[in-house]
Parts: C-alpha cells; structure tokens; sequence
C-alpha cells in the first residue's frame, strides 16, 4: 500500500538570495511557511519582506538559492506562474485598473484560465458568492477608481479569492483600513485559514501580528533573525528581534505653546456631504492631532485648507490674514506644506531619484540666476536623507526602488528643506516601522519646536497621543470632540470616533 508523505512545509526558502545593485535585500533566508498556517513577516522598513513575498508569489525572481513549492523547486518567471501553483499575492501599493469596474478587476485575466468559457452570468454569480463569504459589501459595477483605498484592498482579496489561490501573500493589508475593515479582515483571513489555506501576512502592526498569525519570521536587514510560535512571543520580543535592541520611550509632550500667535484659523469650514461647520485652530509651535475613522472627513478638512479641494462656506486664515486658495501651489507659495495621504497619487515622481524628489517641488531654493547649482542640491538632498533616516544606497536611487517605509520618508523630507509656516501630514507613519516611526515624530517635535504650526491627521491612536499638544475628532465630517494631551486617552477618542447624530440623541434623551 502506499501512503502519501503529508508536505510539511507548503513553501520553503534554501539559502535564499537576492541583490538589488548593491543593495543585498535577502541573504541566506531558510523560512519554513507551513500549509495551513497564517505566516507573518515582520521587520524594520526595508528589512526584505516585501521583497521574499514578492519572491514566493513570482512577481520578483530570487537570484540565489531556492525557493521550495509543494516539495518542488519553483522558478516563477512571472506572477502567472505562481498562481497556477495557486499562490497570489495583494500588494503593499496596490495594482488595478482605475477605470474598470470592480467586477472586471476581480476576474481580470482569468478568463484564460478557464479557456474562455466565463461568461458575465457566472462571473456575476461567483463574485455574489465570493462577497457573501467574505462579508465585503462592494457594488460590482462601481469603478475601481471611483473606490477608497480601503475598498480597492478588498477587490483585490478577491481577486486572489476568485483565483483559487491556496496561499496568499497580504503585504500590509490593513495600513489603510477602519477598525472595523480591520476586524472584517482578520475575520477574512481566519476563514481562509479554516479552509486550510496558507496565509503569508506582511504587517507593521504587532498587536495584528499576535493576534492572527500562528509563527512569525523576524527579518532585519535582509537576514532571517528567527522564526517562531506567535503564542510563545510578545510585543516586546518581537520588536526586540526586529530592531537588535529595545525601544526608548517617547519623551513627555512639552506644554502647549498657548500664547504663540495663531498661525490657521478655520471656522464654519463646510463642504456639503463632506465636512460641516468645522472650526480649528492651531498656534505656532502647536502639533494638533486629528483622530476619527477612516472616511470621517479629516482629509477632506485637510485638502480643503490646502487649496486640493473647494469648500461652499465658511473661512480659512493664515496668521490672521483671510486666504482662499484655490490650488495646492498657492498654499506652497504661501508656505503651506501638506504631506498627503497616499504617497502613490499625490506624493512622489517615483521613477526619478531621490535626489530630484527631495528637491523638484524647491528648484527656487536651489537655483541661483536661473542655473541650477547641483552640488548644492545634493548636498542638501544628503543631508535631508540623513534627517529623515532613508535607507537608500545613495540619493541618486530611483524612489521606486525603496522600500515602502523608506518611500513614506522621502515625503516627509521633501518638506523638512522649507520649512513651512504650516505643516499639513495626512497619517505620517502609515506604513513605517517601529524604529522610524519615532525617528519621524522627532522631526515633527523638531518643526514645532522651531515654531511651525502642525495638523496631523491620524488614524491611530497612539500616535495622535504621543505626538499632539491638542486632539481634535472628527466623526461623520464634523469635529465632535477636543482634548488636551493631558486629558486624552483611547476610549474618550474612540468613544467619539464612533460618535453619530442618533447616539447624540440617545444621550441627551438619556441626560434629559
Ligand atoms: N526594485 C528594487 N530595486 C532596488 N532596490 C530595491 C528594489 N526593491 C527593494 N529594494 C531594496 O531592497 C531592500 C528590501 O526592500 P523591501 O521592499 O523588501 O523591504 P520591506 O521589508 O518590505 O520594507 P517596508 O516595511 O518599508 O515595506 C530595501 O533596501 C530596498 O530599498
Ligand atoms: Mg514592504
């Protein structure tokens, strides 16, 4: 009789290797992934997680070592071939067609698959299908451009759904999500899981990573530190290992600057069906947060103070003076900087280098009687990359080749050579690691120090507590709360994240 051997490992990795130029972004990785387990990968920016995701699902070849699928030697050319053996991947920058609707994005180049056979009543079937299983509400007609982030990250679970997929790799799946979107997702993967299928999880996020996956490998700098049980680790181990040392804490919050000049005075800012009879004030020196979820118009505010997006009523001043402006390049000219949300659409020329990214929006900083003077400007860049803690092989790298965290960085920089009067940041750290998110918010203690007025809108709430003077919430696009740093604490923020006109109602009825 014979007896199959059960795979152990689903995917295995031998002494795994991969060189960017210089750049040694894996060496000598030995990960077990198991069949039927959710895997995370956890590390610094730029420690190689994408980049061994990226290796499993076939959408970047390993240049040395092997790569171990189902007990066979795998050399993927391309993503296709790894789906065939059933692995796909949803991306870190996500990767669609922006004027297809939902349901083409799913099923999109697996028609061939089936030789040709899908016709639109199956498809439409199967997406029910596929939505109904996973509890994502998503009108398939609509287009993917037309979608939040939060709602193009779940077309393309489904896309790996629909594909059969057997392991998914999830590079930072809940960066861009609510609360509840997150908990949807955590529900998703452990149902992916009942299934028997393999999850691969990217994530910054510990306190996600205890809570879903079942080992976690720790990389730091290309090298594979260890694997290990979820259950035997904590938060601390785990940045322990990631980082090679412990975290400093975050130094007490100075009091607020409460007689600095007002520098932004908004007041009655409303746009119709995005933000109403908002009004904020934020001095020199002053770091006020902006909390609440995803969706709840803190951006919209933000856009609107910037000159991205109109508002119907309501004013804007700037150091007392009233402004309008009806672009972005207005509001830089008035030395109003606004770091944006997605780094992809508004923040970075990501096929030119690192260089000109940090210097392209400032030429009038760098130029002299029309003639740019490059030595300046790379000296400066250098200087901005040391700053902002980049991790790249030099300033002359094409930004794309960053990594995610890295890329976030650069953002960031591109300001710090202005120095603005007002500083705008739509969730500064979103995708940055531990070690850099600290390293970020010192840059942000450093500008308020030296007088700029500072918004940052942030999702999350440890870092709207460690870094604001002030904490706004905005809930249903209006500002529902305000606390001191001193009186701020997570359940008051939640409790008026979640905050609605009814709940309102019920609590005066409740009161009266
Ligand atoms: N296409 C590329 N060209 C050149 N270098 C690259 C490329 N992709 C990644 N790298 C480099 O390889 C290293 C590992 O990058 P990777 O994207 O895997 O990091 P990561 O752990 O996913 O980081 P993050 O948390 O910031 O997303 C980094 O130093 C990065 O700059
Ligand atoms: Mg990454």
């Amino acid at each position: 009789m014979e007896t199959q051997q059960p795979v152990e490992a689903h995917v295995e990795t031998r002494h795994l290797e991969k060189r960017y130029g210089g750049v040694h972004a894996l060496r000598d990785v030995n990960v077990q992934i198991h069949r039927g387990e959710v895997h995370a990968l956890v590390g610094e920016n730029g420690a190689g997680k994408s980049t061994l995701g990226k290796i499993i699902a076939g959408a970047v070849r390993h240049d040395g070592g092997t790569l171990v699928v189902n007990g066979k030697a795998a050399a993927y050319r391309a993503p296709m071939d790894a789906i065939r053996d059933g692995i796909a991947i949803i991306d870190q920058e996500l990767a669609m067609l922006p004027d297809r609707a939902v349901i083409d994005n799913v099923f999109l180049g697996i028609e061939r698959a089936h030789g040709g056979v899908l016709d639109n009543r199956s498809a439409r079937e199967e997406f029910e299908e596929l939505v109904a299983s996973t509890g994502f509400e998503l009108n398939p007609e609509t287009l993917v451009g037309d979608l939040r982030l939060a709602d193009q990250q779940k077309v393309e679970i489904l896309r790996a759904l629909a594909r059969r997929a057997d392991l998914i790799v999830m590079d930072e799946p809940s960066a861009a999500l609510t609360p509840g979107e997150v908990r949807q997702l955590h529900g998703v993967i452990r149902s992916l899981k009942a299934r028997g299928a393999t999850v691969v999880l990217v994530s910054h996020f510990l306190e996600e990573v205890l809570a879903v996956s079942d080992r976690v490998t720790i990389l730091r700098d290309g090298e594979h530190v260890r694997t290990a049980v979820t259950a035997d680790e904590t938060r601390e181990s785990i940045i322990h290992s990631m980082l090679g040392r412990h975290l400093t804490e975050p130094p007490e919050i100075a009091a607020a600057p409460d007689t600095a000049p007002v520098v932004l005075e908004v007041t009655g800012l409303t746009r119709p069906g995005h933000f109403e009879d908002v009004s904020l004030t934020v001095r020199a020196g002053e770091i006020v947060g902006i909390n609440g979820l995803v969706g709840a118009g803190r951006t919209e505010v933000c856009r609107a103070v910037f000159g991205a997006d109109r508002y119907r009523s309501g004013e804007v001043r700037l150091n007392g003076e009233r402004v309008r402006f009806r672009s972005p390049a207005e509001a830089i000219k008035a030395n109003v900087a606004m770091l944006p949300e997605n780094r992809k659409e508004l923040g970075l020329l990501m096929h030119r280098s690192v260089k000109e990214n940090l210097t392209l929006p400032h030429l009038d900083l760098f130029a002299r009687a029309g003639v740019l003077w490059s030595g300046r400007e790379r000296g400066e860049a250098e200087e901005l990359v040391t700053r902002a803690g980049v991790k790249t092989a030099s300033v002359d790298a094409l930004v794309s080749t960053l990594s995610g965290g890295n890329q976030q960085k650069v953002v960031l920089a591109k300001w710090l050579a202005k120095e603005p009067r007002l500083l705008i940041v739509d969730e500064p750290t979103r995708g940055v690691d531990i070690g850099a998110k600290s390293a970020i918010y010192d840059i942000l203690r450093e500008l308020a120090s030296r007088g700029i007025a500072i918004l940052v809108v942030s999702s999350e709430l440890d870092e709207v507590l460690e870094l604001s003077h002030r904490v706004l919430v905005m809930a249903r696009g209006r500002i529902v709360a305000e606390y001191d740093h001193h009186e701020a604490n997570k359940d008051l923020l939640l409790t008026a994240a979640f905050w609605t006109p009814e709940s309102e109602r019920t609590a005066q009825e409740a009161a009266a």
